[in-house]
């Protein structure tokens, strides 16, 4: 087999082997084939698509380019949850001891944010003294005694991934259906989930800016999750205005503190609620999503939910004191308000430019390196279908720099459209694909 013959191949739109594929991804994560060689095959790929089938054999190749989790001595069907990115999206929080709290054990690897979009592993870390980095005894362990733990990405899984994804990034190759579905799958599967649920987001905020796009995303990863025998279903929702109230790491949280607690925003108690529920489905745990809904809402109101996540801190090192009284979470220096320029209602707030301005206070990185700041970020009052009135306060910054933080409030500002005819809320949740 030669490389060569496997682009031309993809160039000429022929269908590839699994064989052919898994040569090129094994040859190049032990460097035998050179960037030049796969940056030709992934533009070649991102022109001509992929069928299903070597779509799954791609993200199968990357799947076991690594390390892979084997977590058959936990009990039970395991479910892993993922978001294909959003701002203010908190959920993982809030699902994780959802979940675990109705008996379905979560043992979950997450990631940091990038860009305008947040990660569950900043968001943890912003509980003085919780630990993301646990080896695979106490990860175990932690998920045999509570039934939930979520960590940072171990080193050497998918490693090809890794690499393809830093190739793709400057090869103007990152948004191909085919190569980001791969890519998302393959770190699922090999972080050892036996069934997989998708929140695939839609809008401004999200990697797909448009419905039929996210749609067709969801189809891709629910496609390959089923033809390699894991059970997937995928949520498609709405990511044109930021997920609950708060963006930035402290101060979600807070928010999914007060959601655990029962008192949060509607939008992501529903989320939530959902996702949750189609995790307990595909566990076997109940027959349809409506009763788990009511399972899961339920333990929002006993307080077992909240109890969890309480122990889920203790376990992971986390001082439960500040779970309990998140003022002693970080917090910022200043407040700035950000004023409504008319009367009116919100028609939109455009997600990716909160997402941003949330950035610039310091709360994401651009590189992989640069150091975030836990505490600053963005707290909307309003929300699109809100009515205003000239001067009402529709969001507040919380910035540790007051230059950066009136920054901020030009940009947030920026992000709200008010007209003067009445305004209807967006739907939440678009379409679920199993
Ligand atoms: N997230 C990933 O993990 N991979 C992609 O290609 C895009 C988003």
């Amino acid at each position: 087999m030669r490389s060569l013959d496997i682009i031309a191949q993809k160039r000429d739109g022929k269908e590839l082997k699994a064989a052919a594929i898994e040569f090129l991804i094994n040859g190049y994560v032990a460097g035998d084939i050179p960037d030049y060689q796969m940056a030709a095959f992934l533009m070649a790929t991102y022109i001509r698509g992929m069928t299903k089938a070597e779509t799954a054999a791609l993200t199968m190749a990357m799947a076991k380019s690594g390390d892979e989790l084997d977590l058959s001595s936990l009990p039970g069907c395991k479910v892993d949850k993922h978001s294909t990115g959003g701002v203010g999206d908190k959920t993982t929080l809030v699902v994780g001891p959802l979940v675990a709290a109705a008996g379905v054990p979560v043992a979950k690897m997450s990631g940091r944010g990038l860009g305008h979009t947040g990660g569950t592993i900043d968001k943890l870390e912003s509980i003085p003294g919780f630990r993301v980095e646990l080896a695979q005894t106490e990860f175990f362990s932690n998920v045999q005694r509570i039934g939930l733990a979520v960590c940072g990405q171990t080193g050497n899984l998918a490693p090809a991934d890794k690499k393809i994804y830093a190739l793709r990034d400057v090869t103007a190759t990152v948004a191909s259906i085919p190569l980001i579905a791969s890519s998302i799958m393959s770190k699922k599967i090999a972080a050892g989930a036996d069934a997989i649920v998708l929140d695939v987001k839609c809008g401004s905020g999200a990697f797909m800016p448009d419905l039929k796009s996210a749609e067709t995303l969801a189809q891709a990863m629910v496609d390959i999750g089923t033809s390699v025998g894991r059970e997937t279903v995928a949520v498609v929702t709405n990511m044109d205005q930021p997920l609950g109230a708060a963006v930035g790491n402290a101060l979600e949280v807070k928010e999914a503190i007060m959601t655990l607690q029962n008192r949060g925003p509607d939008d992501l108690t529903k989320l939530s609620l959902a996702l949750g529920a189609h995790m307990l489905m595909l566990a076997g745990r109940t027959a349809s999503v409506e009763e788990g809904e009511r399972i899961l809402q339920e333990l929002l109101v006993t307080g077992a939910a909240w109890d969890k996540f309480r122990e889920f801190v203790a376990a992971q090192g986390g001082d439960v004191k500040a779970a309990d009284n998140p003022k002693l979470l970080s917090q910022a220096q200043f407040r700035l308000p950000v004023p409504a320029p008319k009367d009116g209602y919100v028609a939109q707030l455009r997600a990716d430019k909160v997402g941003r301005a949330s950035m610039g206070l310091g709360a994401g990185r651009e590189k992989k390196e640069d150091v975030i700041d836990l505490a600053v970020g963005i707290t909307v009052k309003c929300k699109v279908g809100d009515q205003v009135h000239q001067g009402d306060v529709l969001a507040e910054v919380h910035a540790n720099d007051i230059d950066r933080g009136r920054q901020a409030v030009a940009e947030v500002l920026e992000a709200y459209t008010v007209v003067s005819e009445p305004t209807v809320s967006p739907a939440l949740i678009y379409r679920v694909i199993r």
